[in-house]
């Protein structure tokens, strides 16, 4: 855990930005503005972190690995009491093992997971029309009620019912992956009491082996599924993967699957419901909606910011940072960069400057995930559209967003439509 706390003169900007707390939680784009016009690279002595806000920064130091490392990038908030620390040692190092690691280990652990995560091979035709009855069984539960929370009873929902096809874990397998991933996330980052911490270490223990034994029987047996790929994945002069490395590329992409794809579907769902114009749009020209998901990721990036390390002193945006400082990537306010994105506050589903927003990283990290959140967001849109008539936002509807230092959140999205009728 790196801990250099740099005595530095603080803007006022510095000492204003607090993401937890109203406004900048409501909406944090004006303060990034302000940001990127007045100290577009301060230090928060708040987040302990130096923030960067201007588009070309962010790009700059994410196509930089050699300066700016990723290895701190999941590091505990605060450091684990001794008796967690004894548990923890039991579980395979670097549990995040693909974003945290570096040149050249990374390209290693990439290449091979690319190669059994071939998209084409895993969007294949049953995990296609898996993926729609699943959205149409989530409907199901509620579309005679005329009302519902697209949060709790959609977007949370999609993920865990699709891993279970792609991975071949038993649903309640995967329910104990997902169970695992919020503890892996409180223990990080969440204070709580020595026991709760106790919990969630042996949990991640569990689950490691857990999934060792998983990997160990699709090693005897082959099945058609992510996890015999993943330990059959080779790479030309390149060592496959030993379980636990594959354990934790598993839980990686697991991890991935379930913090992005509610709250990027969130979002979106969001955005569009608030212009419901679009949404009319799209029920009439179902091509728009990838353009109409990558225009919302662009505006509200469920990823506001990454985590990156400074090697040695470096200069960035005119200021310098001292060797071994952590650093807060904005890609939030990346997207939001007047000068690459014209009016870029507003939401508009026909921009063609959308591709080249930041929301999914770039670089040799950038996510490996597009295809997936493209086809599980416009399977979704299709499906709520056909089967939810008139599908709108409750009146008076009040957007709210958990406090998070990496993530935008949001907490409900309450729609309402006209009950169809039931076809006996
Ligand atoms: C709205 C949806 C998503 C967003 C906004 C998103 C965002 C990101 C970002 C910003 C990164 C870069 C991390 C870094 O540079 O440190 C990343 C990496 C990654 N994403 Fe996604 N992601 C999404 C969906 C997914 C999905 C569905 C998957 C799995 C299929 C996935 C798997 C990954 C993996 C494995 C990496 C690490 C790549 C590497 O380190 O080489 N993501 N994602």
């Amino acid at each position: 855990m790196v801990t250099h706390i740099p005595t530095i003169q603080t803007t006022n900007i510095a000492n204003e930005y607090n993401p937890f707390i109203p406004p900048q939680l409501d909406n944090p784009y004006p303060i990034y503005a302000r940001a990127r016009k007045e100290a577009p690279v301060f230090y928060s002595p708040m987040l302990n972190l130096w923030i960067v806000t201007r588009y070309d920064d962010v790009s700059h130091i994410l196509k930089d690995p050699t300066h700016f490392y990723s290895a701190h990038n999941f590091d505990p908030a605060s450091p684990l009491p001794s008796s967690v620390l004894e548990v923890v040692r039991k579980v395979y190092p670097n549990i995040f093992n693909l974003v945290v690691s570096d040149p050249p280990k990374h390209e290693r652990l990439r290449g091979l997971l690319t190669q059994a995560f071939n998209l084409e091979k895993e969007l294949r035709p049953r995990q296609q029309s898996r993926n729609w009855e699943i959205a149409h069984e989530l409907v199901d539960t509620f579309v005679q009620d005329g009302r519902a929370d697209l949060v709790q009873q959609f977007t949370l929902l999609l993920p865990s019912m699709m891993m279970s096809v792609m991975t071949g874990l038993p649903h309640e397998g995967i329910k104990t992956v997902l169970q695992t991933c919020d503890n892996i996330a409180k223990l990080l980052w969440e204070q709580n009491p020595l026991e709760k911490q106790l919990e969630y270490a042996h949990s991640i223990v569990a689950l490691q082996e857990y999934l060792t034994a998983q990997f160990e029987e699709r090693r005897t047996e082959p099945r058609h599924d992510i996890l015999t790929d993943l330990i059959a994945a080779r790479l030309h002069g390149e060592k496959p993967l030993e379980i636990p490395e594959a354990v934790n590329l598993i839980t990686t992409m697991l991890f991935a699957i379930y913090e992005n794809i509610p709250k990027g579907l969130s979002n979106t769902l969001m955005l569009l419901l608030r212009h419901p114009e679009y949404l009319q749009a799209i029920r009439e020209n179902p091509t728009l909606a990838d353009n109409a998901i990558e225009e919302a990721i662009r505006v509200e990036p469920s990823v506001q910011g990454l985590i990156r390390t400074t090697r040695q002193a470096v200069e960035v945006g005119g200021v310098t940072i001292p060797a071994e400082s952590r650093l807060q990537i904005m890609l939030g306010s990346a997207n939001h960069d007047e000068s690459h994105f014209p009016d870029p506050d507003r939401f508009d589903i026909y921009r063609d400057s959308q591709q080249k927003h930041l929301a999914f990283g770039t670089g040799i990290h950038r996510c490996v995930g597009i295809p997936l959140t493209h086809a599980l967001g416009r399977i979704s849109i299709q499906v709520l559209l056909e089967r939810l008539p008139n599908l709108r936002l409750q009146p008076d509807t009040v957007f709210e967003f958990e406090p998070n230092l990496i993530f935008r959140v949001l907490k409900r999205l309450p729609v309402e439509w006209d009950v169809p009728a039931v076809v006996s």
